[in-house]
């Protein structure tokens, strides 16, 4: 069985990260193949090293602000790697439409809200201070628009008395380490029939 190649963009801890390489195994129509960071500082470099998979770094910042210099070199490892898919995970850099043209169909990003509300940053203190009885994050194609492409998973959560913007993104991450690996076997599989996890108490 071929398993198709799964490249993953981090810029920070990487917990989705280390979701998707642990689900990653036996049947599951997908291997990783690379895990990148535009941060050498990034704790989830170790983690992938840890777990045997490759990783490279390509810093923005020696690009003083040049998007496209800083993508012709973040693409290199990509390829060199063979991904047929590729993850942003926690990635906090923003692509632009050239970058997200040479991966049209095949690349995946996780974001920590309901879209399409609350695209962009601050997504929990923005629910909390809308009032929202419900949150939670989704699972969509990327697109030349930020936050925008075909949704692929949705898993919600409970908004409780008391929360904070922290003790929400909490909640939410415990449905995010459950939502990615759903949709990437999904998507691995040729299948883009979207997921929806409900809230629960485990
Ligand atoms: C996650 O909440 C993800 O939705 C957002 O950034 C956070 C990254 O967390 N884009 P991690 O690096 O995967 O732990």
């Amino acid at each position: 069985m071929s398993h198709k190649k799964v490249a993953i963009l981090i810029s920070g801890g990487g917990s989705n990260m280390v979701s998707l390489l642990e689900s990653m195994t036996g049947d599951h129509p997908a291997r990783p193949c690379l895990v990148l960071s535009n941060n050498a500082d990034a704790g989830g470099l170790a983690k992938a090293a840890a777990a045997g998979v490759a990783t490279a770094v390509v810093d923005h910042r020696p690009f003083n602000g040049d998007r496209e210099a800083f993508e012709a070199e973040l693409v290199k490892p990509i390829f060199e790697a063979g991904a047929d898919i590729v993850c942003l995970a926690g990635f906090m850099r923003v692509l632009t439409a050239g970058f997200v043209s040479q991966f049209e169909g095949r690349m995946l990003n996780i974001h920590p809200s309901l879209l399409p509300k609350y695209k962009g940053l601050h997504t929990h203190a923005r629910a909390l201070e809308a009032g929202d009885a419900e949150h939670g994050c989704t699972v969509h194609e990327v697109t030349p628009r930020l936050d925008d492409g075909p949704v692929l998973g949705q898993a919600r959560v409970p908004v409780l008395p008391g929360d904070t913007p922290d003790t929400l993104a909490a909640r939410v991450l415990v449905q995010e380490h459950k939502l990615y690996p759903a949709v990437l076997r999904r998507f691995a599989a040729g299948d883009k029939t979207p997921v929806q996890l409900a809230w629960r108490l485990s």
